[in-house]
């Protein structure tokens, strides 16, 4: 997830970028840069600076741009390519910039024929290749913006695109696909452009926030959209007034927003690993799985989770022996390590300081690693041999949501990978997880209704004497997720079960004073799951089912969708469990997203 600005007008250009940039510096901060053009000199003047956004302020001290111009900013969270200067947008051809949020998938194929074509590429980004695609077609086509309208036909993926050229000094050209992007005018006749409306709060009274597919040219005064060869004209919402508001985009809470980002972001851990039914895992080595047959899985909190999820995968699937480790037990084990085993190690910040020392560990052992991580550069993702990106983008909420869901996707499809090279799987088989794994982001998306209702009745959840989230399977690491989550923002005490142990000990403790959380996909262990949670309705225990099919018995139920694959139940019910200890939190008046005592990135032991 990345950050874009743009300004067209006479103000300090510098300035309204680097302020924009600032607002947007939620979405991501490893590196940022910013182009500005001016009417009386066409040269293009750019700046690049690794790190938050006040580096790149101190690379631009000593630049001002006045009168009226042009100039675009973003700032980056690194999908492809490392957070360094050389990556920073924006990118340049010949005479032209061009800035970008979103994947462009079909990238390496695009490069591929502009490289015969004779283009010397700079960077490893997939941004790369539109500005000098646009500026190839430039070569045949005249009108810039043609050229621009063609080079858009030819992207496939996400993308909000700025890009300027000295073709056609006076404009921005823009397009927008999968991914935000908000334009605004106001009576100065200044034109800006931006990924969310904090950056313009103040400098326009509304804002037009564009559908995919639309795409346009902009110049002082004067803005032009089209969609599909056709104008358009898109519709303007007031903006919102306070920023931090919009920061937040309209939620309460960044944790609200996480929750309610998971779809999209799915989508993008999804992007280019797919295609043909297969998965694609270009960032990792081919022989990375030679002479592997155990997997060790090492991890910490939320990411543990996702850790114990995929040990189940792993098994059923890949028909490959697995271990998981909590990353502070790994260390201090003196574990037997076999160079047959692959180290994977699972972090959302990447600088968990237990996870890094079970990584140096599998590695000093001769372990070949690879790193499952949301932040590019961190210190896991420059010490394992391999790293898979989980493209969450930067998530602020203390309690991991967003985070948890990437991971579990992304590992999903290194079973998948690792299925595929072991034929653990018929041809059928894996086409039929590659379609339920396809589904995902559409399940992750918060049905209508579904927060007002776990918002009434998380109200019989505020006494008691604790909860037991139980399932089996996977489930059973959800229900560990589904406690974590809880305890962490409401403080009540929680604990996951397997459901099928409840009955050697925990069950003593139920009465009607203790919640029960019972998830009972229908997909996996319906029946078995089923009479354990009738065990504890017997004993009058206090029973919220969350499942597909009715549970008269219960005494809060949320009936899930028909789903096909335990997997698609297991992300729709994830959603339920976060909601549920968000509204919790909400009622007992907790601060969501920086709870007590706990902190987002434990950088000590
Ligand atoms: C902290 C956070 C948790 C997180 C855990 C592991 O405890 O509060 O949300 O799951 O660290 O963090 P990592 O960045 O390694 O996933």
């Amino acid at each position: 997830m990345c950050g874009i600005v743009g300004y067209i007008g006479k103000k300090e250009k510098k300035e309204i970028i680097l302020n924009g940039l600032k607002e947007l510096e939620y979405r991501g901060y490893d590196s940022s840069g910013m182009a500005v053009m001016e009417k009386e000199n066409d040269n293009i003047e750019y700046f690049k600076a690794v790190g938050k956004i006040k580096n790149l302020k101190e690379k631009t001290k000593d630049f001002t741009s006045n009168g009226q111009g042009i100039a675009i900013g973003h700032t980056r969270w690194a999908t492809h390519g490392k957070p360094t200067e050389i990556n920073a947008h924006p990118h340049y051809g010949e005479y032209s910039f061009v800035i970008h949020n979103g994947i462009i998938e079909n990238y390496k194929e695009i490069k591929e024929d502009l490289e015969k074509k004779g283009v010397k590429f700079l960077s490893q980004t997939d941004t790369e290749v539109i500005v000098y695609l646009f500026e190839n077609i430039l070569k045949t086509e005249t009108n810039p913006f043609k050229a621009f309208e063609k080079t858009v036909e030819k992207l496939i993926g996400s993308f909000a695109i700025l890009l300027i050229t000295k073709a056609n000094e006076d404009k921005i050209f823009f397009a927008k696909n999968a991914v935000p992007l908000i334009v605004a005018t106001n009576e100065n006749n200044e034109i800006l452009f931006s990924s969310s409306d904090a950056p313009i709060i103040g400098m326009a009274n509304d804002a037009m926030y564009l559908d995919d597919g639309t795409y346009g040219e902009a110049e002082f005064g004067k803005v032009r959209f089209f969609k599909n060869g056709k104008e358009i004209h898109p519709p303007r919402k007031a903006l919102p007034k306070d920023r931090n508001f919009a920061q937040k985009e309209g939620f309460r809470f960044f944790m609200e927003k996480e929750i309610y980002e998971q779809s999209d972001v799915a989508t993008e851990t999804l992007m280019g690993r797919i295609k043909n039914d297969q998965i694609h895992l270009d960032e990792i080595d081919l022989n990375m799985f030679d002479g592997i047959n155990n997997i060790i899985l090492c991890a910490c909190g939320t990411s543990y989770h996702a850790a114990l999820t995929a040990s189940y995968l792993f098994e059923r699937v890949a028909k490959t022996r697995t271990k998981v480790e909590i990353a502070s037990e790994f260390r201090y084990k003196d574990p037997v390590l076999d160079k047959d085993s692959l180290f994977i190690a699972i972090s959302q910040s990447g600088e968990t300081a237990d996870t890094l020392e079970a990584l140096k560990i599998a590695k000093n052992n001769g372990l070949k690693t690879l790193a499952i991580c949301n932040v590019d550069n961190s210190s896991i993702v420059r010490l394992a041999n391999n790293v898979l990106l989980t493209r969450a983008g930067i998530e602020k909420g203390v309690a991991s949501t967003k985070a948890f869901t990437t991971q579990v996707l992304t590992l999903w499809m290194v079973v998948l990978y690792l299925a595929h090279i072991k034929k653990t799987l018929s041809e059928n088989e894996l086409k039929n997880e590659v379609k339920s794994i396809l589904k995902v982001p559409k399940i992750l998306k918060v049905p209508d209704g579904l927060q007002d209702k776990i918002h009434r009745l998380s109200k019989h959840y505020l006494h008691g004497h604790g909860f037991f989230f139980i399932g089996r399977d996977v489930f059973f690491p959800l229900a560990l997720e589904g406690a974590l989550k809880l305890k962490e923002i409401s403080y009540l005490h929680a604990e996951g079960y397997a459901s099928g142990e409840m009955k050697h000990g925990p069950i003593a403790l139920v009465d009607e004073r203790l919640f029960t959380i019972a998830l009972l996909p229908q997909n996996i262990l319906y029946d078995k799951t089923r009479s354990n949670v009738e065990e504890i309705v017997a004993r009058d225990g206090f029973v919220f089912a969350i499942s597909p099919k009715e549970f008269d018995l219960s005494d809060d139920f949320i009936k899930t969708s028909d789903q096909k694959h335990y997997m698609c139940e297991f992300f729709e019910m994830l959603v339920i469990l976060q909601l549920f200890a968000l509204e919790i939190s909400i009622r007992l008046g907790n601060d969501v997203d920086m709870p007590r005592n706990l902190a987002k990135s434990v950088t000590v032991e």
